[in-house]
């Protein structure tokens, strides 16, 4: 490894050699149980393609996805809204979608929602003209990338902040969901007996030059496994406050009630502009 000319390469390396030797000393790794990892390694890649990611739900599912991001954003919530991680299922083209439209592109029965957000930076100023990427699951619980019923891009929608940093969506109100549990990281959660269950949210990623890129979750408040996400996802900050209405006029014509709304106030940080390798196509 000495002779890695890339010095940052040499590090990670050495000490990802270094962790593993030790953690097969530590816990006395048998050859079975060895074969058994390696197989388990291969079942990751080999049930990964461009609709599905089994390596980052690996990573997310043992807390490592939630490691990086907290230790590569901010100070939970301190000055920029905290991070929170990726996930399978952000996809890189969500439709361009005017402020105040909907984003259900197909029947989706559900309670309805509206969404109004505001960026801004740290000094409290509007940023106008960011690029927020929203995503989330049906009322059922499923990614429209994970079910027939759904029309491609339903529930995913892109969306540029106006002179006071605000945008809006319709949509209807997210169900929690298990993490997918056919493949390899399936086994793992029931041979470590875990709920394999996350709670609602809405993700969002944020993008403007000059700011470092902002990817996060806004948790629905009432969800039952909030303190038990299976990815570790939720800090107290992201939990939002979606508040039912039973009467009154709706934020968009023609919502029934109950409808529930979620304002939420998004904090950027100075910095690099980058968007993260789509997980999936
Ligand atoms: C998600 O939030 O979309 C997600 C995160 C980790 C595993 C599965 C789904
Ligand atoms: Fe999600």
């Amino acid at each position: 490894m000495a002779r890695a000319p890339n010095a940052r390469v040499r590090e990670i390396a050495e000490a990802f050699v270094r962790h593993m030797h030790a953690f097969a000393r530590e816990v006395k790794l048998t050859e079975a149980e060895y074969g058994i990892g390696i197989d388990f390694l291969n079942r990751i890649g080999q049930a990964t393609n461009d609709r599905h990611n089994e390596g980052i739900l690996f990573a997310d599912a043992i807390g490592f996805s939630t490691l990086v991001c907290l230790q590569n954003n901010g100070d939970n919530g301190a000055t920029e809204t905290a991070a929170a991680l990726l996930g399978p299922f952000w996809r890189m083209h969500s439709p361009a979608t005017a402020n105040g439209a909907s984003i259900v592109r197909s029947p989706t029965p559900g309670p309805e929602l509206f969404v109004s957000c505001v960026l801004k930076d740290a000094k409290g100023a509007p940023i106008a003209g960011a690029e927020v990427d929203v995503w989330h699951s049906s009322p059922v619980g499923l990614y429209e990338n994970q079910d027939e019923a759904q029309a491609d891009m339903n529930l995913r929608g892109k969306f540029i902040t106006d002179a006071e940093g605000r945008f809006s969506f319709r949509s209807v109100k997210p169900a929690g969901y298990p993490v997918p549990t056919d493949g390899p990281v399936g086994d793992l959660l029931r041979a470590q007996r875990r709920h394999p269950y996350r709670p609602a949210h809405i993700h969002f990623l944020a993008h403007k030059d000059g700011f470092k890129t902002l990817i996060t979750q806004v948790f629905v408040d009432d969800d039952k496994y909030l303190a038990t996400d299976a990815v570790f996802g939720v800090t107290r900050h992201l939990v939002g406050d979606y508040r039912r209405h039973d009467q009154g006029t709706p934020p968009a014509p023609g919502m029934a009630a109950p409808w529930y709304t979620l304002d939420y106030t998004f904090v950027m940080e100075a910095g690099e502009a980058k968007l993260p390798i789509p997980p999936i196509k």
